[in-house]
């Protein structure tokens, strides 16, 4: 009788883990690698929430099992993540990413191990240019993507001199020489040029009376995270804004900054893929479900997260399981998002998408972005890749 009881239940209790192992082996395993302290966390936190509100969007929270690891923006970091979530998690997918210097560094471990990467953020062109990877698709932007507008059409405004500033990585260098080359392109001519430290800069004032010595007609910049906040409230401070106009990389007055940054952001003429005062059915209805999740406006962060979620959902819902499925599914991911029509370019695996160029005006209801201008389908050249 014993013996008969124990075998049942142990005849049941087999049963049941092979059929929560069953349950377990159908979850996609997504390796989730942010920044979530640093210069740059509350970006990680920002994209980490749009992912996740894709997957409850679908209804699929359940369908996949998410570990994360931090990036602190730090490319030594980054690399110890990433084969962690690759070697020994042995995830499906990588998301995420937010600085160009980390990408830079993981981006030959993602291709040798051939691990679907779906890039959240970090914009370095040569991971859908001359260093692309049939394993890298992106859904964020690319640096050069989001900047190159800016350089016919801050010409057009009547600006002929500009100085530029950016933090010396791999992403200021790129932001700030697609806008450049664009400007110089259209007959401007840069007066000069700096790079500050990156993360460790606190005080821009020096480098601020460098550039006013310049006389340039405007100042271009692109600063992102901790360092945009504290750009454009000193930029203020210092009272050169009437006289030598603002402009730059649109994450400088992202929405994510906007409360911290206050009235100091007003006038500062910007180009970016995403705003949250988009006048669409469907940014609308994401303004919502992003606001009812986390009682805030989302920024351009909490859609590429989306984005990265909903891109993955997509490849699941066409039938991928695996890392080369994954892969090769997330090629065809097209519809129109909060940000507008979005496709990825089979020729690079970057994003083809509007980048919108836009001011923040003092609105009914505090702070706001008005919409200016929108340049449609921005297309990357493809730069040395060859994926096709
Ligand atoms: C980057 O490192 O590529 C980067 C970081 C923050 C941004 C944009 C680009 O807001």
């Amino acid at each position: 009788m014993k013996l008969a009881m124990t075998t049942a239940l142990a005849g049941a209790m087999t049963l049941s883990a092979s059929a929560a192992f069953a349950q377990d082996e159908e979850k996609i395993d997504v390796g989730m690698i942010l920044p979530y302290v640093g210069v740059y966390a509350s970006l990680g936190e920002e994209i980490d929430q749009g992912f996740m509100l894709a997957l409850e969007e679908a209804g699929m929270t359940d369908r996949f099992n998410i570990i994360r690891e931090d990036t602190e923006a730090s490319p030594q970091v980054g690399v110890a993540a990433t084969r962690k979530l690759i070697l020994e998690d042995e995830v499906d997918v990588l998301t995420g990413l937010v600085s160009s210097g980390v990408l830079g560094a993981v981006r030959d471990f993602v291709d040798q191990s051939q691990t679907p990467l779906i890039v959240s953020n970090a914009g370095n062109d040569e991971a859908t240019g001359e260093d692309c990877s049939p394993y890298i698709t992106r859904v964020s932007f690319s640096n050069a993507q989001v900047n190159r507008p800016m350089g016919q059409w801050l010409y057009d405004q009547g600006m002929r001199t500009v100085y530029t500033l950016a933090p010396d990585y791999a992403a200021g260098q790129q932001h700030i020489g697609a806008f450049v080359e664009a400007f110089e392109e259209a007959g401007g001519e840069v007066v000069g040029q700096d790079y500050t430290p990156f993360g460790q800069t606190q005080d821009f004032g020096p480098y601020l009376t460098t550039a006013q010595a310049a006389d340039p007609d405007a100042i271009f910049v692109f600063y992102a995270g901790s360092e945009a906040i504290n750009f454009v409230k000193q930029y203020d401070s210092f009272g050169i804004k009437e006289e030598t106009p603002l402009y730059g990389s649109g994450f400088l007055t992202s929405q994510l900054y906007l409360e911290a940054e206050g009235p100091a952001a007003v006038g500062v003429v910007t180009s970016l893929h995403y705003v949250p005062t988009l006048d669409t059915p469907e940014n609308k209805a994401f303004v919502e479900a992003f606001q009812a999740a986390a009682d805030r406006l989302p920024s351009e962060y909490a859609v590429q997260g989306y984005d990265a979620g909903r891109s993955l959902v997509e490849a699941v819902k066409a039938g991928a399981t695996d890392r080369e499925s994954i892969k090769e599914a997330l090629r065809e991911v097209s519809y129109t998002g909060p940000r507008g029509p979005l496709e990825i370019d089979p020729a690079t695996n970057n994003i083809v998408q509007n980048v919108y160029i836009y001011d923040i005006v003092e609105g009914e209801n505090g702070l706001t972005q008005e919409l200016i201008d929108t340049v449609e389908a921005v297309r990357d050249e493809p730069n040395g890749c060859e994926l096709e």
